[in-house]
């Protein structure tokens, strides 16, 4: 019951990136931890913007830069999105100074880079891998901006044992 369960979408550009975001965001509610992972410039910020305008948050998502973590009220009814860029952080301990396990009941939570990191914040969460496939371009050719990319998701814990992830993504 608890084995991880997952599924895969090969998205063409960043408007479906940012559709798949609106789409989990449907299915997020307070107390949801999503936790991505990819290379910089994969498309995680992306992603993430797509998950604030599903919720209907206030503020523009945007790269958390300088800071560890944002929080976007939402506009109506529903859950906050706190925003965390795990990459500035030193460590678990770091990450337990924010406070987060305080507002992880009341947010959706969205750490970026979290992988080895936010595990520890939830049993239950939402893992995103975003990856830039590199087979078909020659090395260096490749526009590390456009194209399509390759999106794993991996559904831990209770919370999420009755979600249809193909529905999700298809
Ligand atoms: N399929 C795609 N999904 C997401 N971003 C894409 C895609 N194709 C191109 N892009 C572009 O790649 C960049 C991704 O940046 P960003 O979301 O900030 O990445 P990260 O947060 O992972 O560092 C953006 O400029 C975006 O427009
Ligand atoms: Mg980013």
């Amino acid at each position: 019951m608890n084995e991880p369960r997952t599924t895969s979408v090969d998205l063409p550009d960043a408007d479906a990136t940012r559709e798949l975001g609106r789409r989990l965001a449907g299915e997020l509610r307070a107390g949801d931890l999503v936790v991505l992972t990819g290379d910089l410039g994969a498309g995680k910020t992306t992603l993430t913007q797509g998950i604030g305008a599903g919720l209907g948050i206030r503020g523009q998502v945007a790269s958390p830069t300088f800071i560890v973590a944002r929080e976007h009220p939402p506009l109506a009814g529903g859950p906050a999105l706190v925003h965390v860029d795990a990459y500035r952080l030193g460590g678990l301990d770091e990450l337990d100074a924010l406070d987060l396990d305080s507002s992880l009941d009341e947010a959706v939570t969205v750490v970026e880079w979290g992988g080895g990191l936010a595990e520890a914040l939830a049993e239950d969460r939402l893992e995103v891998a975003v990856e830039r496939p590199r087979g078909g371009v020659a090395e260096g050719e490749q526009d590390l901006e456009a194209g399509v990319r390759h999106v794993r998701l991996r559904a831990l814990g209770r919370r999420w044992a009755d979600v249809d992830l193909e529905r999700l993504v298809r």
